[in-house]
């Protein structure tokens, strides 16, 4: 990757976060945006650190209006865009789909799904214009198979997926590819939320359904998304890429 720029949509912590370090890594002028002032200004720190340019927006990721300033941020400091991960989400503590409000039902696909599209209409003609690139969305293995008491996320995430393969059709001759990450679970503020918000009982088991025993830490995410994004997966697109540690190929009967 050379003289690129890449924008992380919710860099502030976790995944985003590193997912802006590694872009660094690969030689990219990196668009911090987050909703978290405090948060993307550590990580345009740590970014310079690194010995990389980089530029934080505060910005929220269901707002049209932030959304389209954030790329004009990264057109006026860098001159064009070439890769995104759009990462935020907003996730609900955990309940049965018959308890769930209208209003959390609304405030979930605002950002979860209404926010990924929103970032998509902005971002595309503006890739289009520099030339080509590459879109990584991240969705969840929630939105391949469903999660228990997590209606509105997985639906939510579901959406993310088909919405992308979508767009990679509208985009695959106009030099755009878009894919989906799919992580299971992260060791990171997004999964102490979900896992302070599960019966006691259900904690255990939640880990337990990584095949590897363990959750990813955020780099291992962020590498898969950088791959994504790199001229290395120059053939791929509209792919759901699930970076799970085994989640969906664990077997129910026999779980070793
Ligand atoms: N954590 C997990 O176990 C897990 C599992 C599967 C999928 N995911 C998905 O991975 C992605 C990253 O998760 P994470 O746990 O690393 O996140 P995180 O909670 O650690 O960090 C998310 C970042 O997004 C920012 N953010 C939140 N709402 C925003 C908004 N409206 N606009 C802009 N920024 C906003 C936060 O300030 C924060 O900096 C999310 O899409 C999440 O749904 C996470």
């Amino acid at each position: 990757m050379t003289a690129k720029v890449a924008l992380v949509m919710g860099a502030g912590a976790g995944t985003g976060r590193a997912t802006a370090l590694a872009f660094q890594r690969e030689g990219a002028q990196v668009v911090i945006a987050d909703i978290n002032e405090e948060g993307g200004r550590e990580t345009l720190h740590q970014v310079q650190a690194q010995g990389g340019e980089g530029i934080f927006v505060r910005a929220d990721m269901g707002v049209a209006a932030d959304v389209q300033a954030t790329v004009e941020a990264a057109v006026a400091a860098f001159g064009g865009l070439h890769m995104v991960s759009n990462n935020a989400a907003l996730g609900l503590r955990s309940k049965p789909v018959t308890d769930i409000t209208e209003q959390e039902w609304d405030r979930c696909m605002s950002v979860t799904l209404r926010g990924v599209w929103l970032c998509m209409k902005y971002q595309l003609p503006v890739i289009e214009a520099s030339g080509g690139g590459a879109i990584v969305n991240i969705a969840s293995v929630s939105g391949l198979r469903g999660e228990a008491l997590q209606g509105p996320y997985a639906a939510a995430k579901g959406g993310v997926i088909t919405l992308s393969k979508t767009v990679a059709v509208e985009y695959a001759k106009r030099g755009v590819r878009v894919n989906t990450v799919c992580p299971g679970g992260i060791n990171s503020g997004g999964m102490a939320f979900y896992l302070d918000s599960l019966p006691d009982d259900l904690r255990q088991k939640t880990l337990d359904a990584h095949a590897m025993g363990r959750l990813a830490e955020p780099h291992e995410i962020a590498d898969a998304v950088v791959y994504l994004c790199s001229d290395r997966a120059s053939f791929i697109t509209g792919q759901d890429l699930a970076v799970d540690g085994g989640i969906l190929v664990r077997s129910n009967v026999v779980a070793l």
